[in-house]
């Protein structure tokens, strides 16, 4: 009997049907994605720790037994306390200025939430919290977006979980096996994603013999089986997306900016720090532009820029503010057409990577 070409080393780790991740932060992608024999994992680093709890036993209830991950961003050098009034105390009276002259220039009112990003501020104390539930909670995977420490890996390892480090280049997957990841998924600049300055085609297969034996999973751009197909014969063992996921039937994004999603093309996306401060792709918007504009502030480091503009994006994005409002993107944003459900996009992309295969190798 011909071995399954899609079953690679991350099936026999996870126990997974095929070497699919999916980072969603939607509960019922999660829950499509892992009834499909995917694996999903759940962004959690914008929720309290008792919210990322709760998550996790929803994640529980509806996917029995099936392998998950819970995906932390633990960057170094954050601020010590969750104290957003002395990070106001900090931020340039002129980023303040120019953020009030652009909610005057759109009419943007306040928001009807606490913003996401500014309702409590990146530190190390809330990110201490978060890792503490992750690992009682004891998911088969916890993923680190920006940094892996080196004791939340090895805690992790001794509860059973297994860790998976998101690195842009060659350096980064390096110091990751070295505090003891156990797959790595390098991430090239087609994400939409905090990311470096190495594509994806060129990334992968550096990752993958800098760190071999340990798996390695494609990220950044992947939207079908072409790139399932390829991303194995660059050596990866898998593949991790986020933007297709986004543009799902389940995904719970506004018609509104699924639209945008829908309609836009590769060189619709942008590389800025608009958004976090740290370099992401974003899609372009009025919002974008203003601040990648030479005669205007640059964007903060952050966490200063979280809390400068995290209740104006979540207000943008409550009034929808069509001009302002964005999503993450990736550059396979041009193959993504027409709203499916996941686990349409999963199966599609499983077959359409057989079939590529198949005909390789004759
Ligand atoms: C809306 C959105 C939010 C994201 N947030 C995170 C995050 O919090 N942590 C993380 O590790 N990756 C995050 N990512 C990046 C994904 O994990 C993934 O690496 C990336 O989407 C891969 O590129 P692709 O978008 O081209 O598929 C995010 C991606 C999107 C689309």
């Amino acid at each position: 009997m011909n071995r399954d070409p899609l079953h690679t080393a991350v099936c026999d780790l996870f126990g997974m049907e095929t070497p699919i991740f999916a980072f969603t932060h939607s509960l019922e992608v999660v829950k499509a994605v892992a009834l499909a024999g995917g694996l999903p994992v759940f962004g959690a680093t914008r929720h309290t720790p008792e919210e990322i709890a709760i998550a996790i036993e929803r994640i529980r209830e509806s996917i029995g037994g099936r392998p998950f991950g819970v995906d932390l961003v633990l960057p170094s050098g954050m601020p010590e306390r969750n104290d957003r009034a002395a990070i106001e105390a900090q931020l340039p009276p002129a980023h303040v200025a120019f953020v009030e002259q652009l909610k005057q220039e759109y009419g943007i009112p306040p928001p009807l939430r606490a913003g996401k990003r500014s309702r409590f501020v990146r530190s190390a104390e809330v990110a201490r919290e978060q890792v503490r539930v992750v690992l009682e909670a004891q998911p088969p995977l916890l993923a680190c977006g920006i940094g892996s420490p080196a004791e939340v890996v090895t805690e992790a390892k001794e509860r059973g979980i297994r860790v998976a480090s998101l690195v842009g280049n060659v350096k980064h997957a390096r110091r990751a096996v070295a505090a003891g990841a156990s797959l790595i998924i390098a991430q090239g600049y087609d994400a939409g994603a905090h990311t470096g300055e190495i594509g994806t085609f060129s990334l992968v297969p550096q990752v993958v013999r800098a760190v071999a034996p340990l798996p390695v999973l494609a990220a950044g751009g992947v939207v079908s089986g072409a790139h399932l197909a390829a991303a194995l014969c660059l050596g990866a063992a898998g593949v991790w997306s986020g933007t297709q996921w986004l543009a799902t039937c389940e995904s719970p994004l506004e018609p509104a900016i699924k639209q945008k999603l829908l309609a836009a093309s590769a060189d619709d996306t942008t590389r800025t720090r608009a958004i976090s401060g740290k370099w992401n792709r974003q899609l372009k918007t009025a919002w974008t532009a203003a601040w990648d504009d030479p005669g205007t502030p640059n964007p903060l480091p952050m966490p200063y820029h979280d809390i400068l503009v995290g209740d104006t994006l979540t207000a943008i994005q409550d009034h929808q503010i069509g001009p302002l409002w964005g999503s993450a993107a990736g550059q396979g944003i041009g193959l993504i057409t027409e709203e499916r459900p996941a686990a349409a996009v999963l199966t599609e992309m499983a077959a359409e990577a057989r079939t590529i295969l198949a005909a390789l190798t004759g």
